[in-house]
Formats: structure tokens, C-alpha cells, sequence
């Protein structure tokens, strides 16, 4: 086929092949677009792997104790696990309830599974921000510590989060919901996204998984992983 009858890998491809797998059925949070609504409907072509992920740049990380630094997908090669959420602090309730699933699976990771044979898994959960005019490093650095004391928050510049969520087919958009520039929601793809050692995207879970299958499923995609690459200190080596 011709690059044309493909299609561009998009964010809605990246949907369709979760909703196809997983029989999925809610998937943007505060979502009003009938419009989008329809297109999702309508079909099509379905998103590798190789195609999610991929550089980004220029974003900034608040730490632990609130000192802020640059961030880039470089950072998520090298340093362990991740498992990356994109998301707004505003957001009422989609949001929370994700990353609160995200926060107990790292839990249930770390505590590994002695009756079950798997050892502990050491993982880094990620929030980045779609909504850097509201989240600044203060808000989005207050915000991760409710939810996870080892939980990275990220925002920056407004392009570079866009070029961030369009690395990962993260769809976002505004929402107005009153008069003030302010007042607004953002409807965005409810994704987890799996981030191996090297920095590489392995797989993304959606809102219908829970605490238990989604740790679950990350053990055994990082496990596998893991066996391919000897471990994750030689694959580092490498
Ligand atoms: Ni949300």
C-alpha cells in the first residue's frame, strides 16, 4: 500500500488498537466532541509500537523537595521503569482515579509477589501535564505528592508538552466551560503508558484495567523484557 492508504499513525489509531484488544469503551476523559466521537467510529488503520514514543524535549521536572529541572525523553532511558500518564490537575475526576491506579500498582510492583514467583519491580510513575497555562511546576509538583511520594511531575512551555503528547498519541483539547479564559477542562486519551529501561515505549493500558491487572500486566511485559534484554543493569550496559 501507499503511504496514503496507510494513514499517519495518530492518536486515534493508537485508541482503536486498544479498543480493538481490550473491548474498550470510555476513553477521552470530559469528552463532549460528538464529532471526534465519530470519526473513532468511522475506523482506522491501527499504530505499531515502534510509532508511540520517540524524542521529545524542553519540558521541566519538579522533584521530591519541589527544585525543578530540564526534562526530556532522555531522561526516561537509563533510569529504570516508567510508566507515564498524561493529565491536567484540574482535572475532576478521571485524573485522580488514574493516577491513584497508577500509584498502587507501583506499590504492588515494588512489594512483588514471593507466592507467585515475581520479584519486586522498581518503577517510576510519571504525570505530565496538557495544561502547562494552569500547571505550573508548583501546582504539578504539589499534585504528584498526593498521589505517590516517588511520582515525577512534569509541565513546561506549551509546545514542548504538545510535542511530547503528540510523541506518545496523547489526544488533548480544550473544553470551555464558562465565560473566563480560565474556565476550561481539557478532554484528553486516558493512556498508561510502559516505558522500558532503554527509554522505549512496550505497551499502554486504559481506563477499564485495574489496579491488579494493570500490575499484572506490567510484571509480565517487564519480565519478558527483561529475559531479552539479560536483566535491566546489562541491558543498560549495553
Ligand atoms: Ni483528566
Amino acid at each position: 500500500p501507499t503511504p496514503s492508504a496507510r494513514g499517519p499513525v495518530s492518536w486515534l489509531s493508537l485508541a482503536l488498537t486498544a479498543a480493538t484488544g481490550a473491548g474498550l469503551v470510555v476513553w477521552y476523559d470530559h469528552l463532549k466532541s460528538q464529532k471526534v466521537q465519530g470519526i473513532a467510529a468511522a475506523g482506522a488503520a491501527t499504530a505499531g509500537a515502534a510509532a508511540i514514543g520517540g524524542p521529545f524535549a524542553g519540558l521541566v521536572k519538579v522533584g521530591k523537595d519541589g527544585a525543578t529541572s530540564p526534562f526530556s525523553s532522555d531522561d526516561l532511558a537509563g533510569a529504570g521503569w516508567h510508566l507515564l500518564y498524561f493529565g491536567f490537575t484540574h482535572c475532576p475526576d478521571v485524573c485522580p482515579d488514574e493516577l491513584e491506579k497508577v500509584a498502587a500498582a507501583v506499590d504492588a510492583l515494588a512489594a512483588g509477589d514471593k507466592k507467585k514467583g515475581k520479584p519486586p519491580l522498581a518503577l517510576t510513575p510519571v504525570f505530565i501535564s496538557l495544561d502547562p497555562a494552569r500547571d505550573t511546576p508548583a501546582q504539578v509538583g504539589a499534585y504528584v505528592k498526593e498521589f505517590h511520594p516517588s511520582m515525577l511531575g512534569v509541565t513546561g512551555p506549551e509546545e514542548a508538552v504538545k510535542a511530547a503528547a503528540r510523541a506518545y498519541r496523547v489526544y488533548h483539547a480544550r473544553a470551555p466551560t464558562g465565560p473566563e479564559p480560565g474556565d476550561y477542562l481539557i478532554d484528553h486519551s486516558i493512556i498508561t503508558y510502559l516505558v522500558s529501561p532503554d527509554g522505549r515505549f512496550v505497551t499502554f493500558f486504559g481506563k477499564q484495567v485495574d489496579v491488579q491487572g494493570l500490575a499484572a500486566a506490567v510484571w509480565e511485559r517487564a519480565a519478558e523484557w527483561e529475559k531479552e534484554h539479560g536483566g535491566v543493569a546489562a541491558a543498560m550496559r549495553a
